[in-house]
C-alpha cells in the first residue's frame, strides 16, 4: 500500500487509522454480518453511530444545550439558500464579502429577493484580508465565511453582534475552539476537516428553529431535521459513520483545543518558508489575515509554479495548484494533514529556491 501527501482542498486527506478502520469494519460491521452502509437507517445498529457521531460533536466542539447538531444533504452550496429561507423575517440580512464562497451566499440571497447589504468587502485587494466586520445588532441574522478557501484567509475571531451569526465554517470546522456565545448557526460541507463529500454539518442555536415561513419546503427547514435528529428522511449514512470515525480520532488526538496547536505549527512551517525567502515566495493573503487551513502563495518568477508543482507530485505530494480563480500555490492542511507532510513541502520549498532563486 501507498499513500501520498494530498494537499487538495477538498475532498481532502482523511487520516489512514479511519480509513483502515472503515476497511476492517466494511463488510461485517461489529459482527452484524452486514456492512454498516446496508443497516436500516431506522435501525440500532446505525442508530447507535448516528448518536454516538452527534454526541462526539458536541463534546470535542463543546457545543451548549440549545444547539441542535443536523446532518443534511446538498452541500454547504444548499446552505447558502436555506440561511435566508429559514432565517430572514423581512428585515435586512447582513453579509460580509470576503471571497467566492461568500459572493455565492450573497447570490442566494439576491435570488430569494430580501432586502440584503454587503457591509464590507474585500474584493478591491483580491479578497487578500479579512476586513473590518461591523454588523448592526438589528439584523434578521449577519453572515460570514470563516475560512476562505480559495484565497487562504481566516478570521481571528468572530465579529461581535447582536444579531444571530452565521457562519460558513467549510473548511475550518472542528479545527480551532468556538465562542459559542458569538454562533448561532454554523454550517460545514464535510469533505474538509470532517469526513467524505455528501453530508453537511448544520449547528443550529434552537431559538432559530421557529423562525421558518410556512411557504419552504419540508426538507429545506432546519425544524424538520431538528425535531426527527436527522432521520426525517434517509441520511447519507456511510458519510456519518465516516464522520463518526473522524470524532474519534480528533478525540484521540487530544480534541479541538490540541489539534489547534498542531495546525498552527503547521501552518507556521509554511508561512516561515515564504516569509524567510527573499521574496521568492510570496503570500497571497495578508499577514494578520493568513488561514490555518490553506496556504496561498505564488513564486516571484510565475512560470516557475508550474515546475513547483511538477516537482511536488514527483515527491509524493498532490493537489497543491491553486484554485483557477487565483492560481499560484495553494497548501490545504486540514487537521488530517500530518506534520510530517508539512514538513516535506517545506523541504522541496527550500530546495526549489535553492535551486531557482
Ligand atoms: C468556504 C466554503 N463554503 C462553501 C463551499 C461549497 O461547498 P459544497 O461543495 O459542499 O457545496 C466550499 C467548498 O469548497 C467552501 O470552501
Amino acid at each position: 500500500m501507498k499513500r501520498i501527501f494530498n494537499f487538495n482542498a477538498g475532498p481532502s486527506t482523511l487520516p489512514t487509522e479511519v480509513l483502515k478502520e472503515a476497511q476492517e469494519e466494511l463488510l461485517d460491521y461489529k459482527g452484524s454480518g452486514i456492512s454498516i452502509m446496508e443497516a436500516s437507517h431506522r435501525s440500532k445498529l446505525y442508530d447507535d453511530v448516528h448518536n454516538e457521531a452527534i454526541s462526539l460533536i458536541k463534546e470535542l466542539y463543546k457545543i451548549p444545550q440549545n444547539y441542535h447538531v443536523l446532518f443534511l444533504q446538498g452541500g454547504a452550496s444548499l446552505q447558502f439558500a436555506m440561511a435566508p429561507m429559514n432565517l430572514y423575517l423581512g428585515g435586512v440580512a447582513e453579509y460580509a464579502d470576503t471571497g467566492s464562497w461568500s459572493s455565492k451566499a450573497i447570490k442566494e440571497a439576491q435570488i430569494q429577493n430580501i432586502n440584503y447589504k454587503v457591509v464590507v468587502s474585500s474584493k478591491e485587494s483580491g479578497y487578500d484580508r479579512i476586513p473590518d466586520v461591523e454588523f448592526s445588532n438589528e439584523a434578521d441574522y449577519a453572515y460570514i465565511t470563516s475560512n476562505n478557501t480559495i484565497y487562504g484567509t481566516q478570521y481571528k475571531e468572530y465579529p461581535k453582534t447582536k444579531a444571530p451569526l452565521v457562519v460558513d465554517a467549510s473548511s475550518d470546522i472542528f479545527s480551532y475552539p468556538i465562542d459559542w456565545d458569538r454562533v448561532a448557526l454554523m454550517f460545514a460541507g464535510a469533505q474538509k476537516n470532517a469526513g467524505p463529500s455528501g453530508v453537511t454539518i448544520v449547528i443550529i442555536r434552537d431559538d432559530l428553529l421557529d423562525r421558518v415561513k410556512d411557504s419552504v419546503p419540508t426538507l429545506l427547514r432546519y425544524k424538520t431535521h431538528a425535531e426527527k435528529n436527522s432521520l426525517y428522511n434517509t441520511p447519507p449514512t456511510f458519510g456519518i459513520y465516516l464522520i463518526n470515525l473522524m470524532m474519534k480520532w480528533l478525540k484521540s488526538k487530544g480534541g479541538v483545543e490540541e489539534i489547534n496547536k498542531i495546525n498552527q505549527k503547521k501552518a507556521s512551517l509554511i508561512y516561515d518558508a515564504i516569509d524567510g525567502s527573499d521574496g521568492f515566495y510570496i503570500g497571497h493573503a495578508q499577514k494578520d489575515s493568513r488561514s490555518l487551513m490553506n496556504v496561498t502563495f505564488n513564486i516571484k518568477d510565475r512560470d516557475l509554479e508550474e515546475k513547483f508543482i511538477k516537482e511536488a507530485e514527483s515527491a509524493d505530494m498532490i493537489g497543491l495548484k491553486g484554485h483557477r480563480s487565483v492560481g499560484g500555490i495553494r497548501a490545504s492542511i486540514y487537521n488530517a494533514m500530518s506534520v510530517e507532510g508539512v514538513e516535506r513541502l517545506v523541504e522541496l520549498m527550500e530546495d526549489f529556491r535553492k535551486r531557482y532563486g
